[in-house]
């Protein structure tokens, strides 16, 4: 039997696809750890509600040790009161054909509302993890919309991209995907995401040794990942869920447990500047964590030309939503 203090953490878009994939999953211990009860506040929409009442049915049936108690509202001060994590899945998924900007104007107006709860009703440990997407500029959003939360505490989700990086690397070199480290996601979680193979060691040489067929990595490999979610969505009609879901547990991971030596992990975080980025946009970096939920972003890594106007073009396109977004009035 747990003796631990229950965690409260809130999954807002608790009935939708990725929430289906995520709940069970922490409740079972996947997120916090196999010795730590959780309390689980899910906030969905009145429409999902019917949905969500037979998720909460399901959790149940689980019978779950870990499991404290779970929630499910409509209120934002309910979802968010004593929150020590929040994960941000809650929104308006793209359909085929539809970019990410389109999303802004849509998303944009579910983020501010929930950044301005957070900041009035979270516990003062809470983390926020954006998953739903535009997310990198939905976390800028919900982020300066709570100014009493440090700018540390707001991820948005890239690593999703890392995985997929890491699998498509591991076939080509023809090893298992755990001989494939380092892998940093640039930028934006959007088909401008630059994937750095650049930087990314297979069993600890230089992928670019490993890999010499420097077209497929700067063709195939690169628009691959950047439009693996475009792909997912045209085979299966609905964006990806289970590997949103298992990337969400791994970034959460990737927070509060210590980063292996020399590795390094891809979050979407807020920029103070490294490597040229301007200051305060959320973007993907490689973060190193030391177990207590302190990060930090690695500096010292290199880019050649090919790699750094990828950069600066998941840059511009940041720059180009927060302005956005500015223009919407949803951030200063
Ligand atoms: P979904 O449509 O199945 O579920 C979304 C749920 O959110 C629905 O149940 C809906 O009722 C609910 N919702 C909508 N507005 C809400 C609000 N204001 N508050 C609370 N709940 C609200 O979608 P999904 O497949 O679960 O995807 C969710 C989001 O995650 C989408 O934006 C999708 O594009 C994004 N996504 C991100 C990544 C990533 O790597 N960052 C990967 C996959 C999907
Ligand atoms: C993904 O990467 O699978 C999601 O972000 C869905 C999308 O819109 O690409």
């Amino acid at each position: 039997m747990a003796t631990k203090t229950p965690i409260h953490i809130t999954v807002t878009g608790a009935a939708g696809q990725i929430g289906y994939a995520l709940l069970f999953r922490i409740a079972s211990g996947q997120l916090l750890g196999p010795d730590q009860p959780v309390v689980l506040r899910l906030l969905e929409i009145e429409p999902g509600m019917k949905a969500l009442e037979g998720v909460i049915m399901e959790l149940d049936d689980c019978a779950f040790p870990l499991l404290a108690g779970v929630e499910g509202t409509t209120d934002l001060k309910t979802a968010f009161d004593g929150s020590s994590w929040a994960m941000l899945v809650g929104s308006i998924p793209r359909k085929a054909g539809m970019e990410r900007g389109d999303l802004l104007q849509i998303n944009g107006g579910i983020f501010k509302p929930q950044g301005e709860a957070i900041n009035a009703h979270a516990s003062s440990d809470i983390r926020v993890l954006v998953v739903g997407n535009p997310c990198n500029t939905n976390c800028l959003i919900a982020r300066s919309n709570a100014p009493d939360v440090p700018a540390e505490r707001w991820f948005a989700m890239t690593r999703l991209d890392q995985n997929r990086a890491q699998t498509q690397l591991a076939k080509k070199a023809g090893v298992s995907v755990d001989a494939v480290t380092n892998i940093a996601v640039w930028g934006n979680h959007s088909a401008t995401q630059f994937p750095d193979f650049g930087n990314t060691l297979i069993g600890g040489k230089p992928a670019t040794d490993v890999i010499t067929d420097r077209a497929w990595l700067e063709g195939d490999f690169l628009t691959t990942i950047q439009q693996r979610g475009a792909k997912i969505i045209e085979a299966r009609g609905a964006s990806s869920a289970a590997s949103a879901a298992n990337a969400a547990i791994d970034s959460v991971n990737s927070v509060w447990r210590e980063t292996p030596a020399g590795d390094f992990a891809s979050l979407a975080v807020v920029s103070n500047g490294e490597y040229g980025v301007p200051e305060g946009l959320q973007f993907g970096f490689p973060v190193s964590s030391d177990g207590a939920g302190n990060w930090r972003v690695v500096e010292g890594l290199a880019h050649d030309a090919f790699s750094a106007e990828r950069i600066r073009l998941t840059t511009e396109e940041l720059l180009g939503e927060r302005e956005d977004v500015r223009a919407l009035g949803l951030v200063p």
